[in-house]
């Protein structure tokens, strides 16, 4: 049940509403947008009628229009988002203590807001939200990689792994998790439409959002090869879903570093048709 509701008192039958419906199932009913009961399974939920319609006269799936953010105005300057992308780093040195519960909550429910392929809408993020979990989580990984190393059964040009354990048994570096206090796993079941990109869009947000609060990130590719690959008891740990890909996995958590001006890539690699 779609709950689309229309507030003929302000609807201006403007048609917008239908002109953007994605599965186009909206039509005019006696002048009135709505959307014939038949048609309802072919909605996915993505309510462009809800964030279109100019006089808020639209409801859906019980959501009511006030309670949206009005965008006129409010989007970020162009110029800041550009500093903002630009100097985004890979932080791989953190503070010794956890990111506040509300902020690392907030990153979340913003980066939940990311696309995803016919707004499946199924990303999980799996948080490690505590720094004394994170060091649990650690120990059992190298506890099994040190195993794997033993029995010599790191795969074909994966052998860095060694170093990592000798690394953190002997000079208590951690290359594997840079020392964040916090983890988060994107995870989507394998059969949504578009795995992997839902994943690593979802976290790309987080990415960006997160560094605008101050707070540090990098891309783990070392960490989702370890409890992937390597340790999957980790992935039961986490409680991954059995029926889940991990898209991608992120260390984060508080900078104990300050970058002072953006990188120079560039010029970018492109190519027009001809
Ligand atoms: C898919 C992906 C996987 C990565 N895996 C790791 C990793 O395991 N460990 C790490 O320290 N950095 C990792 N990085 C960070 C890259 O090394 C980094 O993005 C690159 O050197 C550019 O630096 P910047 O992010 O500061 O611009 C990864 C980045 C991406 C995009």
């Amino acid at each position: 049940m779609l709950n689309f509701l229309v507030n003929q008192q302000v609807c201006t039958k403007c048609g917008q509403c239908v002109a953007d419906c994605p599965p186009r199932i909206i039509a005019m009913e006696s002048g009135f947008p709505g959307i014939a009961p038949e048609k309802e399974s072919l909605c996915y939920k993505c309510q462009h009628c809800l964030a279109i319609c100019p006089t808020a006269a639209i409801s859906i799936l019980g959501l009511q229009p006030e309670e949206s953010r009005p965008l006129a105005g409010n989007f970020p300057d162009p110029g800041q988002l550009e500093i903002l992308i630009k100097g985004r780093r890979s932080v791989r040195r953190y503070k010794e203590e956890n990111l506040d519960p509300a902020l690392l909550q907030q990153l979340l429910e913003v980066a939940w807001h990311a696309p995803t392929g016919v707004n499946s809408r199924q990303v999980l993020f799996t948080v490690v939200d505590d720094r004394a979990k994170m060091a649990q989580l650690r120990d059992e990984v190298l506890a099994g990689l040190r195993l794997v190393v033993q029995e010599d059964g790191l795969p074909e040009g994966r052998g860095y792994f060694a170093d990592f354990v000798r690394m953190w048994d002997e000079e208590q570096i951690d290359v594997l998790f840079r020392g964040a206090p916090h983890l988060l796993i994107a995870s989507v079941p394998a059969n949504v439409p578009t795995p992997l990109p839902d994943c690593v869009i979802a976290l790309s947000y987080f990415e960006l959002f997160a560094q605008a609060n101050g707070v540090g990130t990098v891309w783990d590719g070392l960490a989702k090869w370890a409890i992937n690959d390597l340790v999957p008891t980790a992935r039961r740990t986490l409680g991954i879903p059995d029926d889940h890909l991990i898209g991608y996995v992120m260390a984060f958590g508080p900078p104990a570093v300050h970058y002072s001006r953006t990188v120079q890539h560039g010029p970018a690699l492109i190519q027009r048709m001809v």
